[in-house]
């Protein structure tokens, strides 16, 4: 596990610990052992690493720990380009901190750090686990059935409900998240909603 790897693990749970939206969610897992996730590059880490993001966030340690660890940690990208286009893809890409195939194994959550560029759609996607999405850095335009529509930045946030559809988008600005899973299916995957089903 690359140092930097653990003081972001270090530096989530500090966040995690005095932040009601997130501890509310779920509580910090007690069950974490060291997963052995290898670095896989992604040019989202060179834009967050280019990424002059403010300094004086309750989030700041968090984002400043995810720009040192990214080159270390297994980039990853659920869709295909056939699905979302060659663009995205560039500009996007998440990593697994803690969960059944994270960096740091857990049973009980995941906790997924997201990236999303400036000027993208993220089409309407669903899953099994309940998510709370909360804001890192920058801001995005976050959809979802049932719910108002809302624009929401730093140390805001957002729940899913199991399979509830959800879209996000980005105008000038990227969004860097924390995601977190809660319940049975922590290893299912987020799926697009079709205009054919
Ligand atoms: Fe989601």
């Amino acid at each position: 596990m690359h140092e930097t790897v653990t003081t972001l693990l270090d530096e989530v749970k500090a966040l995690w610990m005095v932040t009601e939206s997130l501890s509310s969610f779920t509580d910090w897992p007690d069950d974490l052992t060291a997963g052995n996730s290898a670095p896989n590059h992604a040019l989202a880490a060179e834009k967050i690493m280019a990424w002059d993001m403010p300094e004086t966030s309750p989030t700041s340690p968090v984002c400043r720990a995810v720009q040192q660890a990214a080159l270390h940690v297994n980039w990853q990208f659920i869709y295909t380009e056939a699905e979302v286009g060659r663009h995205f893809l560039d500009n996007y890409a998440y990593f697994e901190l803690i969960g059944p195939t994270g960096h740091f194994h857990s049973d009980q959550c995941s906790a997924f750090i997201g990236y999303w560029g400036p000027g993208l759609f993220y089409p309407a996607h669903h899953h099994a686990s309940e998510e709370l999405y909360f804001v890192l850095a920058g801001h995005a335009l976050f959809e979802s059935d049932g719910d108002d529509p809302a624009t929401l930045g730093t140390t805001a946030h957002r729940f899913h409900a199991s399979h509830q559809p959800h879209a996000m988008t980005t105008t000038n600005s990227a969004i860097l998240t924390l995601v977190l899973w809660r319940g049975p299916e922590l290893s299912g995957l987020s799926q697009l909603v079709r205009s054919d089903n």
